[in-house]
């Protein structure tokens, strides 16, 4: 565990404009961020390459499907009845924490996915050990499952007894409208469908900066497949997810599987990739394997049938589903705990982020040597122009010394520096410094782009 790293990337990430608390200037508002410059670019970056990662498959469509939803797809689904967490209130403070996770203080491990009943036990079994993590005391009710599903006010216009949920998973989205994409005829089994976007839920205790938020972003794929060659195929996307991690640039020794020990029973088997965060090994992405479950309950609470009838070998069938299911938000704090590093360059201690270059927010940074010499500062706009015709994003920076405009180019991860010096008046070369070793060498203007475009691309 080191939190404190943590600490700095999440002081790293305000003062350099990835992440800012939600609604700031009004106190605050828990779970919640806004992505700063930096972060919005890095959030594009990670969509990009999931993306690209989905779209190397042929048969896998896109799909954007909306928020708010009838309430019988979460009904269902089973979040209505099943999507919670063991939340218990202090008697003494009034304040709600997560029953897990108390538990785990302590060492004793409580799946969150585990049943009332089944957690209420483990909790009384270690009652004379749990402290009150903010008044001390130790006076724990009984430990009640609150729902996850986060509601709004929209229904009450149109049927006042219906709830409106914000939806709290993507994969709904894609599951009710699995009929539709087939329609389009080009699609057959086996065949997915990929979506990107907004999940909400009522956490009891967000935490843990962007690892568990109230309003975050998920990236889901759902692959339709005949149940004989699901099996095959579900291994298939295990090998493919964690292959996937190289193109973001992750260390290999910080990704691992684990398998859920608790299946919830209709799924066939479930893995999840975790990550090595600053506060220990937890789950990145979920690769799962649910069987025909969530189109046989569409079925059977729609009334619409969800059967396919497999041209191939002749049989009607409820197609098995593999979900893969990763957080933007999850995947982002992963590249900042990864890059984040702390060297000595010419003496001086420095932050650097050492991203991938396909992964830095920025991909270069352009410099006129002098701030107060238009000759050079009139140079560096041309070179800025010429190569942002080609790279994207970059930036133009004279504010303050050349060595202050590395650091923060360092601290924000960007690969490459261009500097417009005198010699460049001369010659029409730069100097090209690199990130990791902090290396110069001259370059001619007009290569520029090309040195930093084979770099982003390797
Ligand atoms: N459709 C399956 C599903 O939603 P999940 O394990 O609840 O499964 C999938 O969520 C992924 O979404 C997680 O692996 C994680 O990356 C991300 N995720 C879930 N809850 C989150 C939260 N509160 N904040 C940030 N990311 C979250």
């Amino acid at each position: 565990m080191d939190s404190s790293k943590l600490d700095k990337i999440i002081s790293l990430c305000k003062r350099r404009g990835f992440v800012y608390p939600g609604s700031e200037i009004y106190g605050g508002f828990a779970g919640t961020y806004d992505w700063g410059p930096l972060g919005t670019e890095l959030r594009g970056n990670v969509v990009k390459e999931w993306t690209e990662a989905m779209e190397d498959h042929e048969n896998m469509a896109f799909l954007d499907s909306s928020i708010f939803t009838a309430a019988k797809v979460w009904e269902a689904s089973g979040h209505i009845s099943g999507f919670s967490d063991p939340m218990v209130v202090c008697n003494h403070c009034h304040t709600k924490f997560r029953a897990d996770h108390l538990l785990d203080v302590i060492g004793v491990v409580a799946d969150e996915k585990m049943t009332e009943k089944q957690i209420n036990a483990i909790f009384d079994e270690s009652r004379d050990k749990l402290h009150c993590p903010v008044c001390g005391k130790k006076n724990f009710g009984k430990v009640a499952a609150k729902s996850l599903l986060a509601t709004s006010n929209l229904g009450r216009f149109e049927d006042e007894d219906q709830e409106v949920y914000l939806r709290g998973e993507t994969a709904q989205g894609i599951f009710i409208n699995y009929k539709n994409v087939l329609s389009l005829g080009w699609y057959s089994i086996p065949f997915g469908i990929a979506q990107v976007g907004k999940a909400f839920r009522n956490e009891i205790s967000p935490r843990q900066f962007l690892f568990r938020k109230r309003e975050f972003e998920q990236m889901e794929m759902q692959y339709f497949v005949s149940p004989k060659k699901a099996p095959a195929a579900y291994e298939d996307w295990k090998k493919e997810r964690m292959t996937y991690y190289d193109r973001l640039g992750v260390k290999k020794e910080k990704l691992r599987w684990k398998q859920h020990e608790n299946l919830v029973f209709y799924a066939k088997d479930a893995w999840d990739i975790q990550y090595e965060y600053p506060f220990g090994w937890n789950e990145l992405e979920g690769v799962h394997y649910r069987g025909d479950y969530d189109l046989s309950q569409h079925q059977k609470f729609s009334g619409v049938d969800m059967a396919y009838y497999d041209e191939e070998t002749k049989e009607r069938y409820i197609p098995h589903v593999i979900e893969t299911s990763v957080g933007v938000d999850r995947t982002i704090l992963m590249l900042l705990a990864d890059a984040y590093d702390e060297d000595e360059m010419n003496g001086e201690k420095r932050v650097i982020l050492r991203f991938k270059a396909n992964m830095a927010p920025i991909k270069a940074a352009v410099f006129p040597l002098l701030k107060n010499k238009p000759d050079l500062v009139k140079k560096a706009r041309e070179v800025y122009g010429l190569v942002k015709k080609e790279i994207r994003p970059i930036v133009f920076d004279d504010n303050g010394n050349i060595g202050k405009r590395y650091r923060r180019q360092d601290e924000i991860g960007t690969p490459y520096c261009v500097t417009v010096d005198f010699d460049t008046l001369q010659d029409d070369t730069v100097t090209l410094r690199d990130r990791d070793t902090g290396k110069q060498e001259r370059v001619k203007i007009g290569e520029v782009a090309s040195v930093i475009r084979k770099a982003i691309e390797k």
